[in-house]
């Protein structure tokens, strides 16, 4: 079992954990702060935005960095998927305008109680109150060669906390970003990838308010609070024509500047751009009508109200706090009284309703930004696993990564989505370590009675690796069968009675041991009506991927010396070295002839040369894992060799 890290129990974090414990690792979270889930509740003003149902080409066209990124992890658990986690969970959602997702509650703390329930299902350790201070970063674990990434020297075997080191097979950074520290987001994520020689982009606060003046003059101030609908924003560089962004929604002004949806929007694109010098915000009051319209429009009131002043009539076309401020933009006289104006006049008071302008001079602080923008940069991380490409067994997840969206529960979704991927990586081995096991093992399959068993002992011993007899496998499996009263032609009885057969492999003093749901069995295995329910039974499907799985198991934990009949061909099929070993029916009836007078038993040296062929070919001719040789394997047939001869020959293709 893998034991894995996940540093952070925020959204990232959180399921990281969850998917990582879920695909069977023993996971330890650690949160700094008192509590779990702190950055959940500043999405969708405390409600938790958690997702955005929309498809899958919109919900790409809402990521502002590094979308592409994103594609094969979100292939693997996307927005769909995350709803349905929680709501199997029990916690019942909500869409809104927009797709937006919500809990149905409206509480923000609900979405966190449920990831919490997970946390406890499936057995996460949550270490509260507990600071990571650095990474554990080990040397010179690869050197480039056998398929390892070269350059991937470093692993990161655990994480310093004060209470000293915790060791782990891996680790998850979900530490999140800069953004709203008071959530305890401080950023430790980027120092722990920089450590680990990551490059960090540039770090900006987005999703945030600006800090803004009125290019009139008057002071911004005087419209805080003030909401505006359906208004469209063009922003260009100053001194520029050219517009860097426009969008049509909603808006407000503060004490300070602007902010609301399209502000938000506005400040994850421009967020680089602004970094480097102020930008001219032009808001068009009246988008959804042409300038004839709007010219229309003027003169219905103008008409209705000859004798009153522009500013009194402008009323009834902007709110009263906005009237000032829009017809000084164009230099307007409030006072001037409407029956008296002209065709040029009106020209430049429809032009002042389609431009009321700022100057956005800068974004306000990492402490009112929804989200970092930058991070880790994705290009040294694996897309698929969030695996870093630099230091084995670490991996990023969330905001610490280089991606983010717009508001709408895209960012939250990234948290899942990145998280889901690393925990899940994190919880299997990575393959190049499973494939380098493999890769030292021997695989032996052929006949009973070829010699299997004593060659694999053997070369075993020699070699310093683990004998792994799998035929004694289907023994247990077939111990059980026989104990149930099943007999083999009982297809439905035994792939039923499968179910509740938990065999396992201990070894003592060197020698396997075969234990079923917790007896050892060893002893009972050689009986002859045990090899014959084995041979019987394992032609069925549900046995044979039980046993697959519980060899493969074996031989990804250590390297192996494992004999059966389907071992090069389904077990190990990257195993460093096959053999296929035979001998002639009449010398295998021989040598069990033998063993068995050896035991003193009667024998009948034709009954059993017709057991062995019975046996070879049920074996050689079942659909799933027959016995055949290997294409990459070695031939060796001992009908006319000792054993002796046997293990030396093998020892010269292992050592070749
Ligand atoms: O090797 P053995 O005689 O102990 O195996 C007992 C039976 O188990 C054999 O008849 C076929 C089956 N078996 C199998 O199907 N696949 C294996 N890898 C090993 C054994």
């Amino acid at each position: 079992m893998r034991n894995i890290i996940v540093i952070g129990g925020g959204a990232a974090g959180m399921m990281a954990a969850v998917a990582a414990a879920k695909n069977g690792a023993a996971v330890t979270l650690l949160e700094k702060n008192e509590k779990l889930g702190n950055n959940i509740y500043i999405t969708g003003k405390g409600r938790c935005n958690l997702t955005n149902a929309c498809g899958r080409e919109e919900f790409f066209a809402h990521l502002v960095h590094n979308p592409r990124f994103l594609y094969s992890s979100f292939a693997a658990f996307d927005n769909t998927a995350m709803m349905s986690l929680l709501e199997d969970a029990g916690l019942e959602l909500k869409t809104e305008r927009g797709n937006r997702v919500f809990p149905a509650s409206d509480k923000a703390s609900d979405v966190t109680k449920t990831l919490a329930g997970l946390l406890e299902k499936y057995r996460v350790k949550v270490r509260l109150n507990t600071e990571v201070k650095g990474l554990i970063l080990e040397d010179g674990c690869g050197d480039g060669k056998d398929g390892e990434k070269a350059g991937q020297t470093r692993r990161c075997a655990g994480v310093m906390t004060a209470a000293g080191p915790l060791y782990a097979d891996a680790v998850i950074a979900a530490t999140g970003g800069l953004s709203y520290p008071s959530t305890g987001s401080t950023g430790d994520g980027y120092r722990f990838a920089k450590e680990a020689g990551h490059k960090v982009t540039a770090l900006y606060p987005a999703l945030v308010p600006f800090n803004a003046k009125l290019s009139s003059g008057l002071p911004i101030g005087s419209l805080q609070g003030l909401s505006l609908k359906n208004i469209e924003i063009f922003v260009t560089k100053s001194g520029s024509e050219k517009v860097l962004y426009r969008e049509f929604g909603e808006m407000l002004f503060t004490h300070f500047g602007v902010s609301g949806p399209v502000i938000l929007h506005l400040s994850s694109a421009v967020a680089e751009v602004i970094a480097k010098g102020p930008l001219n915000l032009r808001i068009d009051l009246k988008p959804a009508l042409s300038d004839e319209q709007l010219k229309a429009r003027l003169e219905r009131e103008f008409e209705a109200a000859p004798n009153k002043t522009l500013a009194v009539v402008m009323r009834k076309l902007l709110p009263a706090a906005l009237v000032e401020p829009v017809l000084a933009g164009q230099k307007l006289a409030g006072t001037t009284v409407v029956s008296r104006i002209g065709e040029d006049v009106k020209k430049r008071i429809v032009k002042a309703l389609r431009s009321l302008e700022a100057e956005l001079t800068s974004l306000r602080g990492f402490g009112e930004a929804v989200i970092t923008q930058g991070g880790v940069n994705v290009k040294e991380i694996d897309p698929k696993t969030m695996a870093s490409k630099l230091v084995k067994d670490l991996y990023f997840a969330g905001e610490v990564l280089d991606v983010d969206g717009y508001t709408g529960g895209y960012n939250l979704q990234i948290a899942w989505t990145t998280g889901a991927a690393a925990g899940r990586a994190a919880a299997q081995e990575d393959k190049e370590t499973r494939r380098e096991k493999m890769n030292r093992s021997i695989a032996i399959d052929g006949p009973a009675g070829a010699g299997k068993s004593t060659l694999a002992k053997t070369l075993a011993k020699e070699l310093g690796m683990i004998y792994v007899d799998t035929g004694a496998m289907y023994r247990a499996m077939a111990v059980h069968f026989l104990r149930k009263g099943l007999t083999g032609d009982d297809e439905a009885g035994i792939c039923a009675a499968c179910e509740d057969a938990q065999v396992e492999i201990r070894y003592e003093d060197g020698a396997q041991q075969v234990i079923l749901n917790g007896e050892n069995v060893t002893g009972l295995l050689r009986a002859e009506e045990v090899g014959s329910m084995a041979s019987a039974s394992s032609v069925y499907g549900p046995v044979r991927s039980r046993m697959v799985a519980l060899q493969q198991e074996l031989a990804h934990k250590t390297p192996v010396v494992m004999d059966g009949r389907d071992i090069g061909t389904v077990v190990l099929p990257d195993a460093k070295l096959k053999i296929y070993l035979t001998a002639s029916v009449q010398e295998r009836a021989r040598r069990r002839a033998n063993e068995l007078r050896e035991k003193g038993q009667e024998v009948d040296l034709a009954t059993i040369e017709r057991d062995i062929e019975e046996r070879d070919f049920r074996d050689m001719n079942r659909p799933i894992g027959p016995l055949k040789q290997a294409e990459d394997a070695h031939l060796v047939d001992s009908s006319d060799m000792t054993i002796q001869e046997v293990i030396d020959t093998i020892r010269r293709l292992y050592e070749g």
